[in-house]
Protein backbone atom coordinates (compact mmCIF):
# COMPACT_ATOMS: atom_id res chain seq x y z
CA UNK A 1 0.00 0.00 0.00
CA UNK A 2 1.05 3.14 -1.09
CA UNK A 3 1.42 4.81 2.59
CA UNK A 4 3.03 1.81 3.78
CA UNK A 5 6.00 2.83 1.16
CA UNK A 6 9.89 3.53 2.89
CA UNK A 7 9.91 6.58 0.28
CA UNK A 8 7.51 8.89 2.81
CA UNK A 9 8.46 10.97 6.13
CA UNK A 10 7.39 10.75 9.24
CA UNK A 11 5.03 13.88 8.42
CA UNK A 12 3.62 12.26 5.06
CA UNK A 13 2.39 9.22 7.02
CA UNK A 14 1.31 11.62 10.21
CA UNK A 15 -0.84 13.47 7.69
CA UNK A 16 -2.00 10.47 5.13
CA UNK A 17 -3.31 9.14 8.50
CA UNK A 18 -5.39 12.11 9.42
CA UNK A 19 -6.13 13.43 6.14
CA UNK A 20 -5.94 11.39 3.42
CA UNK A 21 -3.27 13.13 1.30
CA UNK A 22 -2.98 9.85 -1.02
CA UNK A 23 -6.38 10.70 -1.97
CA UNK A 24 -5.18 14.39 -3.29
CA UNK A 25 -2.42 12.81 -4.95
CA UNK A 26 -5.16 10.03 -6.80
CA UNK A 27 -6.82 12.87 -7.89
CA UNK A 28 -4.17 14.81 -9.29
CA UNK A 29 -2.64 11.97 -11.04
CA UNK A 30 -6.46 11.39 -12.56
CA UNK A 31 -6.50 14.61 -14.09
CA UNK A 32 -5.73 15.21 -17.75
CA UNK A 33 -6.56 17.74 -20.38
CA UNK A 34 -8.05 16.84 -23.67
CA UNK A 35 -4.94 17.90 -26.66
CA UNK A 36 -6.72 19.05 -29.40
CA UNK A 37 -6.78 22.30 -31.92
CA UNK A 38 -8.11 24.91 -29.09
CA UNK A 39 -6.48 23.42 -26.55
CA UNK A 40 -5.16 26.82 -25.96
CA UNK A 41 -8.86 28.35 -24.43
CA UNK A 42 -8.72 25.76 -21.71
CA UNK A 43 -5.98 28.18 -20.29
CA UNK A 44 -8.68 31.47 -19.65
CA UNK A 45 -10.61 29.93 -16.99
CA UNK A 46 -7.02 29.54 -15.04
CA UNK A 47 -5.89 33.09 -15.87
CA UNK A 48 -9.32 34.47 -14.25
CA UNK A 49 -8.53 32.50 -11.41
CA UNK A 50 -5.21 33.58 -11.00
CA UNK A 51 -5.96 37.75 -11.52
CA UNK A 52 -8.67 36.94 -8.71
CA UNK A 53 -6.42 35.67 -6.13
CA UNK A 54 -3.81 39.02 -6.94
CA UNK A 55 -7.09 41.11 -6.41
CA UNK A 56 -7.70 39.33 -3.08
CA UNK A 57 -4.60 40.26 -2.14
CA UNK A 58 -3.85 43.35 -3.42
CA UNK A 59 -7.51 44.46 -1.99
CA UNK A 60 -6.41 43.05 1.51
CA UNK A 61 -3.39 45.37 1.68
CA UNK A 62 -5.29 48.59 0.29
CA UNK A 63 -8.12 47.42 3.23
CA UNK A 64 -5.26 48.51 5.23
CA UNK A 65 -5.19 51.92 4.42
CA UNK A 66 -8.06 52.83 2.87
CA UNK A 67 -11.23 54.43 4.57
CA UNK A 68 -14.84 54.38 3.49
CA UNK A 69 -16.24 57.65 3.96
CA UNK A 70 -17.29 60.62 2.26
CA UNK A 71 -14.82 62.95 4.21
CA UNK A 72 -11.88 60.58 3.87
CA UNK A 73 -12.11 58.35 1.13
CA UNK A 74 -10.20 60.29 -1.39
CA UNK A 75 -7.50 61.27 0.90
CA UNK A 76 -6.61 58.06 2.01
CA UNK A 77 -6.37 56.93 -1.18
CA UNK A 78 -3.91 60.00 -2.21
CA UNK A 79 -1.95 59.33 1.21
CA UNK A 80 -1.60 55.52 -0.32
CA UNK A 81 -0.16 57.11 -3.51
CA UNK A 82 1.97 59.01 -2.12
CA UNK A 83 3.12 58.49 0.94
CA UNK A 84 2.38 54.57 1.89
CA UNK A 85 5.87 52.48 1.06
CA UNK A 86 4.91 50.89 -2.91
CA UNK A 87 1.33 52.20 -2.11
CA UNK A 88 0.97 52.97 -5.41
CA UNK A 89 1.98 49.67 -7.20
CA UNK A 90 -0.60 48.13 -5.25
CA UNK A 91 -3.13 50.23 -5.61
CA UNK A 92 -1.74 50.15 -9.76
CA UNK A 93 -1.63 46.65 -9.78
CA UNK A 94 -5.04 46.12 -8.05
CA UNK A 95 -7.02 48.51 -10.71
CA UNK A 96 -5.09 46.74 -13.98
CA UNK A 97 -5.69 43.39 -12.38
CA UNK A 98 -9.21 43.80 -11.95
CA UNK A 99 -9.31 44.78 -15.79
CA UNK A 100 -7.35 42.57 -16.99
CA UNK A 101 -9.46 39.95 -14.68
CA UNK A 102 -12.92 40.81 -16.45
CA UNK A 103 -11.31 40.77 -19.79
CA UNK A 104 -9.64 37.26 -19.48
CA UNK A 105 -12.99 36.16 -17.54
CA UNK A 106 -14.51 37.55 -21.14
CA UNK A 107 -11.99 35.68 -23.60
CA UNK A 108 -12.82 31.90 -20.66
CA UNK A 109 -16.72 32.89 -21.66
CA UNK A 110 -16.84 33.04 -25.14
CA UNK A 111 -14.48 30.50 -25.93
CA UNK A 112 -17.03 28.26 -23.24
CA UNK A 113 -19.87 29.32 -25.75
CA UNK A 114 -18.41 28.88 -29.05
CA UNK A 115 -16.78 25.51 -27.94
CA UNK A 116 -20.44 24.22 -26.47
CA UNK A 117 -18.54 23.90 -23.39
CA UNK A 118 -21.73 24.18 -21.53
CA UNK A 119 -23.65 21.06 -23.42
CA UNK A 120 -24.72 18.41 -20.87
CA UNK A 121 -23.30 17.37 -18.36
CA UNK A 122 -22.20 20.85 -17.56
CA UNK A 123 -25.18 23.08 -17.63
CA UNK A 124 -24.51 23.62 -14.09
CA UNK A 125 -20.91 24.56 -14.98
CA UNK A 126 -21.99 27.06 -17.31
CA UNK A 127 -24.95 28.55 -14.55
CA UNK A 128 -22.29 28.98 -11.97
CA UNK A 129 -20.09 30.77 -14.15
CA UNK A 130 -23.04 32.90 -15.22
CA UNK A 131 -23.12 33.74 -11.57
CA UNK A 132 -19.38 34.45 -11.33
CA UNK A 133 -20.03 37.25 -14.67
CA UNK A 134 -22.44 38.91 -12.22
CA UNK A 135 -20.03 39.30 -9.15
CA UNK A 136 -17.60 40.04 -11.33
CA UNK A 137 -19.35 43.09 -12.77
CA UNK A 138 -20.62 44.11 -9.59
CA UNK A 139 -17.36 44.09 -8.10
CA UNK A 140 -16.08 46.77 -10.53
CA UNK A 141 -19.08 48.88 -10.31
CA UNK A 142 -18.83 49.04 -6.72
CA UNK A 143 -14.79 49.45 -7.14
CA UNK A 144 -15.34 52.40 -9.40
CA UNK A 145 -16.30 54.68 -6.73
CA UNK A 146 -14.13 53.83 -3.65
CA UNK A 147 -11.98 56.84 -4.60
CA UNK A 148 -14.88 59.19 -4.82
CA UNK A 149 -12.90 61.05 -7.24
CA UNK A 150 -15.16 63.61 -10.04
CA UNK A 151 -14.88 60.69 -12.93
CA UNK A 152 -16.32 57.93 -10.22
CA UNK A 153 -18.90 59.86 -8.68
CA UNK A 154 -20.98 61.47 -11.46
CA UNK A 155 -20.62 57.78 -13.51
CA UNK A 156 -21.91 56.04 -10.25
CA UNK A 157 -24.84 58.49 -10.47
CA UNK A 158 -25.73 57.31 -14.07
CA UNK A 159 -25.01 54.10 -13.53
CA UNK A 160 -27.56 53.97 -10.48
CA UNK A 161 -29.95 56.42 -12.10
CA UNK A 162 -30.26 53.01 -14.73
CA UNK A 163 -32.38 50.74 -12.83
CA UNK A 164 -34.44 53.71 -11.88
CA UNK A 165 -36.20 53.09 -15.03
CA UNK A 166 -37.76 49.58 -14.70
CA UNK A 167 -41.44 49.75 -13.87
CA UNK A 168 -42.61 49.31 -10.13
CA UNK A 169 -39.54 48.38 -8.60
CA UNK A 170 -37.17 50.67 -10.02
CA UNK A 171 -37.30 53.54 -7.70
CA UNK A 172 -36.94 51.03 -4.73
CA UNK A 173 -34.10 49.34 -6.49
CA UNK A 174 -32.14 53.12 -6.44
CA UNK A 175 -32.82 54.31 -3.78
CA UNK A 176 -31.19 50.38 -2.81
CA UNK A 177 -28.52 50.83 -4.48
CA UNK A 178 -27.59 54.38 -3.44
CA UNK A 179 -28.64 54.51 0.22
CA UNK A 180 -30.90 57.61 -0.43
CA UNK A 181 -32.28 59.14 -3.16
CA UNK A 182 -28.90 60.59 -4.56
CA UNK A 183 -25.21 59.02 -4.31
CA UNK A 184 -23.55 60.40 -1.10
CA UNK A 185 -21.50 59.33 1.63
CA UNK A 186 -24.10 56.45 2.08
CA UNK A 187 -23.70 55.34 -1.05
CA UNK A 188 -19.62 55.01 -0.36
CA UNK A 189 -20.20 53.35 2.85
CA UNK A 190 -22.66 50.92 1.07
CA UNK A 191 -20.61 50.24 -1.80
CA UNK A 192 -17.34 49.42 0.42
CA UNK A 193 -19.39 46.76 2.08
CA UNK A 194 -20.43 45.01 -1.03
CA UNK A 195 -17.07 45.71 -2.45
CA UNK A 196 -15.13 43.76 0.58
CA UNK A 197 -17.63 41.59 2.43
CA UNK A 198 -20.54 41.05 0.22
CA UNK A 199 -19.04 39.96 -2.90
CA UNK A 200 -16.14 38.49 -1.93
CA UNK A 201 -18.47 36.10 -0.03
CA UNK A 202 -21.01 34.98 -2.60
CA UNK A 203 -17.78 34.83 -5.20
CA UNK A 204 -15.90 32.22 -2.86
CA UNK A 205 -19.27 30.27 -2.72
CA UNK A 206 -19.65 30.94 -6.38
CA UNK A 207 -16.12 30.03 -7.44
CA UNK A 208 -15.81 26.91 -5.45
CA UNK A 209 -18.90 25.35 -6.61
CA UNK A 210 -17.71 26.44 -10.31
CA UNK A 211 -13.89 24.52 -9.36
CA UNK A 212 -15.64 21.78 -8.05
CA UNK A 213 -17.77 20.92 -11.17
CA UNK A 214 -14.78 21.61 -13.60
CA UNK A 215 -12.53 18.75 -11.42
CA UNK A 216 -15.66 16.64 -11.16
CA UNK A 217 -16.83 16.39 -15.25
CA UNK A 218 -12.99 17.52 -16.28
CA UNK A 219 -12.72 19.49 -19.38
CA UNK A 220 -15.16 19.11 -22.28
CA UNK A 221 -13.89 18.01 -25.66
CA UNK A 222 -15.43 20.47 -28.31
CA UNK A 223 -17.99 18.64 -30.90
CA UNK A 224 -16.08 19.68 -33.75
CA UNK A 225 -13.11 17.85 -32.50
CA UNK A 226 -15.19 15.09 -31.50
CA UNK A 227 -16.63 14.89 -34.86
CA UNK A 228 -13.41 15.37 -36.67
CA UNK A 229 -11.58 12.25 -35.97
CA UNK A 230 -8.53 13.49 -34.32
CA UNK A 231 -8.40 10.57 -31.70
CA UNK A 232 -8.48 11.37 -28.34
CA UNK A 233 -4.91 12.75 -27.20
CA UNK A 234 -4.71 14.39 -23.54
CA UNK A 235 -1.91 16.14 -21.24
CA UNK A 236 -1.85 15.11 -17.60
CA UNK A 237 -2.50 17.98 -15.32
CA UNK A 238 -0.03 17.62 -12.82
CA UNK A 239 2.44 18.40 -13.79
CA UNK A 240 2.13 19.04 -17.58
CA UNK A 241 -0.35 21.38 -17.75
CA UNK A 242 -0.37 22.98 -14.40
CA UNK A 243 3.54 24.11 -15.45
CA UNK A 244 2.06 25.80 -18.37
CA UNK A 245 -0.52 27.71 -16.58
CA UNK A 246 2.67 29.07 -14.30
CA UNK A 247 4.25 30.58 -17.51
CA UNK A 248 0.77 32.14 -18.58
CA UNK A 249 0.68 33.65 -14.88
CA UNK A 250 4.31 34.87 -14.74
CA UNK A 251 3.90 36.47 -18.40
CA UNK A 252 0.79 38.49 -17.19
CA UNK A 253 2.34 39.04 -13.62
CA UNK A 254 5.05 40.46 -15.94
CA UNK A 255 2.26 42.47 -17.67
CA UNK A 256 0.22 43.69 -14.68
CA UNK A 257 4.19 44.94 -13.37
CA UNK A 258 4.95 46.88 -16.71
CA UNK A 259 1.34 48.47 -16.69
CA UNK A 260 1.13 49.39 -13.13
CA UNK A 261 4.72 50.90 -13.12
CA UNK A 262 4.43 53.07 -16.53
CA UNK A 263 0.75 53.65 -16.63
CA UNK A 264 -0.18 53.93 -12.59
CA UNK A 265 -3.61 54.17 -11.42
CA UNK A 266 -5.20 57.81 -11.54
CA UNK A 267 -6.88 59.58 -8.88
CA UNK A 268 -8.71 62.91 -10.80
CA UNK A 269 -10.43 65.43 -8.47
CA UNK A 270 -12.35 64.96 -5.05
CA UNK A 271 -15.70 64.04 -6.20
CA UNK A 272 -17.75 67.57 -5.19
CA UNK A 273 -22.01 66.49 -5.40
CA UNK A 274 -22.79 70.28 -5.55
CA UNK A 275 -20.32 70.86 -8.67
CA UNK A 276 -22.32 70.70 -12.43
CA UNK A 277 -21.01 67.01 -14.41
CA UNK A 278 -18.12 67.57 -16.10
CA UNK A 279 -17.57 66.83 -20.06
CA UNK A 280 -16.74 63.38 -20.94
CA UNK A 281 -18.10 61.33 -18.08
CA UNK A 282 -17.40 57.61 -18.75
CA UNK A 283 -18.24 54.16 -17.51
CA UNK A 284 -15.42 51.19 -16.97
CA UNK A 285 -14.81 49.55 -20.87
CA UNK A 286 -17.01 46.76 -20.06
CA UNK A 287 -19.88 48.89 -19.27
CA UNK A 288 -19.30 51.28 -22.57
CA UNK A 289 -21.43 49.26 -24.93
CA UNK A 290 -24.39 49.46 -22.32
CA UNK A 291 -23.73 53.00 -21.86
CA UNK A 292 -23.47 53.77 -25.38
CA UNK A 293 -26.66 52.24 -26.15
CA UNK A 294 -28.60 53.72 -23.66
CA UNK A 295 -27.18 57.50 -25.05
CA UNK A 296 -28.29 56.46 -28.43
CA UNK A 297 -31.38 55.58 -28.03
CA UNK A 298 -34.27 58.18 -28.64
CA UNK A 299 -36.50 59.23 -26.15
CA UNK A 300 -39.58 57.47 -26.83
CA UNK A 301 -40.03 54.50 -28.81
CA UNK A 302 -43.44 53.62 -30.18
CA UNK A 303 -44.77 55.56 -26.92
CA UNK A 304 -42.62 53.61 -24.62
CA UNK A 305 -39.36 54.94 -22.90
CA UNK A 306 -36.12 54.32 -25.33
CA UNK A 307 -34.22 53.80 -21.66
CA UNK A 308 -37.00 51.45 -20.60
CA UNK A 309 -36.80 48.99 -23.66
CA UNK A 310 -32.89 49.25 -23.39
CA UNK A 311 -32.57 47.96 -19.86
CA UNK A 312 -34.95 44.82 -21.39
CA UNK A 313 -33.19 44.53 -23.85
CA UNK A 314 -29.53 44.09 -21.67
CA UNK A 315 -32.03 41.81 -19.76
CA UNK A 316 -33.18 39.62 -22.34
CA UNK A 317 -29.55 39.53 -24.10
CA UNK A 318 -28.36 38.19 -20.52
CA UNK A 319 -31.56 35.62 -20.08
CA UNK A 320 -30.19 34.12 -23.81
CA UNK A 321 -26.82 33.77 -22.66
CA UNK A 322 -27.43 32.26 -19.43
CA UNK A 323 -30.40 30.15 -20.93
CA UNK A 324 -27.51 29.02 -23.72
CA UNK A 325 -27.86 25.42 -22.17
CA UNK A 326 -31.51 24.59 -22.55
CA UNK A 327 -31.89 26.75 -25.78
CA UNK A 328 -29.11 24.69 -28.01
CA UNK A 329 -31.15 21.59 -27.48
CA UNK A 330 -31.22 20.46 -31.64
CA UNK A 331 -27.28 19.96 -31.62
CA UNK A 332 -27.32 18.72 -27.77
CA UNK A 333 -25.31 15.56 -27.77
CA UNK A 334 -24.60 15.14 -31.40
CA UNK A 335 -20.52 15.67 -32.70
CA UNK A 336 -21.92 19.18 -34.08
CA UNK A 337 -20.85 22.57 -33.03
CA UNK A 338 -24.45 24.89 -32.28
CA UNK A 339 -25.29 27.70 -34.60
CA UNK A 340 -27.37 29.43 -32.41
CA UNK A 341 -24.29 30.19 -29.91
CA UNK A 342 -21.76 30.86 -32.37
CA UNK A 343 -24.08 33.32 -34.42
CA UNK A 344 -25.31 34.89 -30.62
CA UNK A 345 -21.64 35.34 -29.97
CA UNK A 346 -20.39 37.01 -32.80
CA UNK A 347 -23.71 38.61 -33.03
CA UNK A 348 -22.81 39.75 -29.15
CA UNK A 349 -19.14 40.54 -29.81
CA UNK A 350 -19.47 42.72 -32.97
CA UNK A 351 -21.87 44.37 -31.18
CA UNK A 352 -20.08 45.65 -28.27
CA UNK A 353 -16.82 46.40 -30.13
CA UNK A 354 -18.87 48.70 -32.22
CA UNK A 355 -21.11 50.39 -29.34
CA UNK A 356 -17.60 50.81 -27.16
CA UNK A 357 -15.65 52.19 -30.35
CA UNK A 358 -18.40 54.68 -30.90
CA UNK A 359 -18.71 55.60 -26.95
CA UNK A 360 -15.20 56.49 -26.74
CA UNK A 361 -15.04 58.14 -30.08
CA UNK A 362 -17.88 60.04 -30.02
CA UNK A 363 -17.32 61.15 -26.02
CA UNK A 364 -13.94 62.17 -27.18
CA UNK A 365 -15.35 64.73 -30.06
CA UNK A 366 -18.04 66.96 -27.38
C1 LIG B 1 -14.38 34.70 -11.80
C2 LIG B 1 -14.66 34.15 -12.97
C3 LIG B 1 -14.33 32.72 -13.40
C4 LIG B 1 -13.31 31.88 -12.98
C5 LIG B 1 -12.22 32.20 -11.94
C6 LIG B 1 -13.43 30.64 -13.72
C7 LIG B 1 -12.57 29.54 -13.60
C8 LIG B 1 -12.63 28.40 -14.38
C9 LIG B 1 -11.58 27.39 -14.47
C10 LIG B 1 -10.24 27.42 -13.71
C11 LIG B 1 -12.00 26.43 -15.35
C12 LIG B 1 -11.21 25.21 -15.84
C13 LIG B 1 -10.23 25.60 -16.96
C14 LIG B 1 -10.87 26.28 -18.17
O1 LIG B 1 -11.86 25.81 -18.74
O2 LIG B 1 -10.38 27.35 -18.57
C15 LIG B 1 -13.34 26.81 -15.79
C16 LIG B 1 -14.14 26.06 -16.65
C17 LIG B 1 -15.39 26.46 -17.14
N1 LIG B 1 -15.98 27.69 -16.95
FE1 LIG B 1 -15.25 29.18 -15.75
N2 LIG B 1 -14.53 30.72 -14.54
C18 LIG B 1 -15.10 31.97 -14.39
C19 LIG B 1 -16.18 32.48 -15.09
C20 LIG B 1 -16.94 31.77 -16.01
C21 LIG B 1 -18.01 32.33 -16.81
C22 LIG B 1 -18.43 33.81 -16.80
C23 LIG B 1 -18.53 31.30 -17.56
C24 LIG B 1 -19.69 31.33 -18.53
C25 LIG B 1 -20.86 31.86 -18.28
C26 LIG B 1 -17.78 30.09 -17.24
C27 LIG B 1 -18.01 28.81 -17.76
C28 LIG B 1 -17.17 27.72 -17.65
C29 LIG B 1 -17.39 26.42 -18.28
C30 LIG B 1 -18.61 25.99 -19.13
C31 LIG B 1 -16.27 25.63 -17.95
C32 LIG B 1 -16.00 24.16 -18.38
C33 LIG B 1 -15.12 24.19 -19.59
C34 LIG B 1 -14.91 22.81 -20.18
O3 LIG B 1 -15.20 21.81 -19.52
O4 LIG B 1 -14.46 22.75 -21.34
N3 LIG B 1 -16.80 30.42 -16.31
N4 LIG B 1 -13.69 28.01 -15.20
Amino acid sequence: MEHDSPKHGKLYLWLEERVGLSDFAKLARKKEVPLHRHTFWYYFGGMTLFLFVIQVLTGILLLLYYRPSAGEAFESIQFIMTEVQFGWLVRSIHSWSANLMIFAMFIHLFSALFLNAYRRPREMTWLSGGGLLGLSLAFGFTGYLLPWNELAFFATRVGTEIPGVIPVIGPFLRRLLRGGNEVTGATLTRFYGIHVAILPALVTVVLGLHLFLVQKHGMSRPPSVEGSGEGKRSMPFFPNFFLRDLVGWLCALGILAALAAYFPAELGKKADPFQPAPIGIKPEWYFMAMFQTLKLLPAHILGIEGELLGVLGFGVIGVILIAMPFLDRRAAGANRSSRLAAGFGLLLIVYSVVLTYLGYTMSAMK
